[in-house]
């Protein structure tokens, strides 16, 4: 495996190994990787024949009040479980190497943010897109792999792949979780541990809500209010949404029918978490 720190030489890299005719699998991270990343990375190695993997911490997508000074780092870590993992590149950059001046373009993302995370967290799927088009330039992947665990992530960068015409095949990736049902993230080691005891409603909760659907409910506020109700009773956590919506398109609907998400966040001590359930009725 290398580690390619500067822009220019993973662009010189990419060319080289596609004039080879080599299809390009690409997992872009902000690091601290887990079993989640690690999925993406194998599916990633099972479909293509090189791997590309990207650690960058992106400043441009948190808000002044939100964890990027925190946001946990430790890359001799990665690197080592990169390299166990078959990865070809890792694509490591630093912050001035992304961002050398300050930007004279950046991208806005018109649909599908005024709700979920993108309501509470203004201008975070501005600095997903716009790093995520640098990357793919950087990169130019055959394919490249995101984690259904962002599922907002996901429909979002299905419209910059659509609109801005990047030939790029997106690979969407089911949820890895813990034992207990947590949705494994990087940001769970800054749990406390009495928070990461209640998390575990997170997960609980959908599943709850996804059993009184299987019995037959079919309003949507129903559910809201039951996941709601568990959450409140059976954790401190303070709940940011808990919203169902037509999935991808992420619009509100009346009645449970077609494919739709139910998504929540919910924030404790010193972390937010978010979890969700896409689910089908025909
Ligand atoms: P990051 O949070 O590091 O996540 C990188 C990828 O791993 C994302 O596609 C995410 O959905 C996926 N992932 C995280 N936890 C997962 C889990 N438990 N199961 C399956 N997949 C999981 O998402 C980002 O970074 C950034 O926004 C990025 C796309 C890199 C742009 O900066």
């Amino acid at each position: 495996m290398r580690v390619i720190p500067a822009v220019k030489e993973m662009q010189a890299e990419v060319l080289n190994q596609k004039a080879q005719g080599k299809s390009i699998g690409f997992v872009p991270t902000m690091g601290f990787l887990h079993e989640g990343h690690l999925s993406l990375i194998k599916k990633a190695r099972e479909e293509n024949d090189l791997v590309v993997l990207s650690i960058f911490v992106n400043p441009l997508q948190f808000g002044p009040n939100e964890d990027f000074a925190t946001y946990p780092r430790d890359f001799e870590r990665d690197r080592a479980l990169a390299e166990s993992e078959g990865v070809d590149f890792l694509f490591y950059p630093s912050v001035e190497e992304m961002y050398p001046n300050p930007s004279s373009v950046t991208l806005v993302v018109q649909k599908r943010t005024d709700v979920l995370c993108g309501k509470s967290r203004p201008g975070h799927f501005d600095g997903v897109a716009t790093v995520l088009a640098k990357l793919f330039q950087i990169v130019q992947p055959t394919r490249a792999y995101f984690g259904k665990k962002d599922a907002q992530q996901v429909a979002v960068v299905e419209g910059l792949i659509t609109d801005l015409n990047f030939p790029v095949e997106l690979v969407p990736v089911d949820i890895v979780r813990e034992a207990d049902g947590l949705a494994k993230s990087s940001r769970n080691v800054n749990l406390l541990p009495e928070d990461r005891k209640q998390a575990v409603v997170l997960h609980k909760s959908l599943q709850q809500a996804k059993k009184v659907m299987d019995e037959g409910e079919r309003n949507p506020s129903t559910l809201i209010s039951l996941i709601k109700e568990m959450i409140t009773s059976e954790s401190s956590g303070r709940i940011d949404y808990i919203e169902l919506l037509s999935y991808p398109q992420l619009l509100p609907i009346e009645r449970l029918e077609g494919k739709f998400i139910i998504a929540l966040a919910v924030h404790f001590t010193n972390v937010r978490l978010i979890d969700n359930f896409i689910l089908e009725i025909n």
